[in-house]
């Protein structure tokens, strides 16, 4: 069984359709174990705890600094015997110390065509923001795994989205999230799970 624990800042639409995936039965071999939050009022706790998944919000503003939050993390994570860690709109860039304790099994999702409008200063709406401004046809999302740089892991999974007439940044965010990221989020995990993904 591949227990994993989901990091989420917000909404947890991204979550929602993991859970969604999973109690279809398309994730087999996966266990939710847990949510966990940077934000104590992350929309995406109420999530998880309307599905019964343990959730605890876990602030880095409890921490002496980085380091410290981040090796907790990992022994949280590795108490709880996690065996992928799923960042599912988590704003928290997670320290090296983490991203070692769990290499090679982080994963994130991007919303958009990495390496297009990626790295830092690139989350949210302000990667729409970005596509719009340069005029692309196509945007998307990508599954990548997480190192210890900003959006520059190995690709897991990429799905394009058109560009519409008239687009803001949030009907882009909106058709990039119904088209693409809850799409190839739960399959990146359901392609981890079934070992056609190296972990
Ligand atoms: C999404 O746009 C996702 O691509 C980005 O964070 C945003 C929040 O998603 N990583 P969610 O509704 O909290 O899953």
């Amino acid at each position: 069984m591949l227990k994993i624990a989901v990091l989420v800042s917000g909404g947890g639409t991204n979550l929602q359709a993991i859970i969604d995936s999973a109690e279809a039965g398309k994730l087999p071999g996966v266990s939710i174990d847990c949510v966990i939050s940077n934000k104590a009022g992350a929309y995406a706790l109420e999530r998880a705890k309307e599905h019964g998944i343990h959730s605890e919000c876990i602030s880095p503003k409890d921490f002496a600094d980085m380091d410290a939050y981040g090796s907790y993390m990992a022994d949280f994570l590795a108490k709880r015997d996690i065996g992928l860690v799923v960042l599912a709109g988590f704003l928290v860039v997670l320290p090296p110390v983490f991203i070692r304790a769990f290499a090679g099994r982080v994963i994130n999702i991007h919303p958009s065509l990495i390496p297009s409008f990626c790295g830092d200063g690139f989350y949210g709406l302000k990667v729409h923001e970005a596509a719009l401004a340069r005029g692309v046809k196509v945007t998307g999302a990508t599954v990548h795994y997480v190192d210890e740089g900003t959006d520059t892991g190995p690709i897991i999974l990429q799905k394009a989205v058109e560009v519409e007439e008239g687009d803001t940044p949030e009907t882009l965010q909106k058709r990039v999230m119904e088209q693409a990221e809850w799409i190839i989020l739960p399959k990146a995990i359901e392609m981890i799970a079934a070992g056609r993904q190296d972990i």
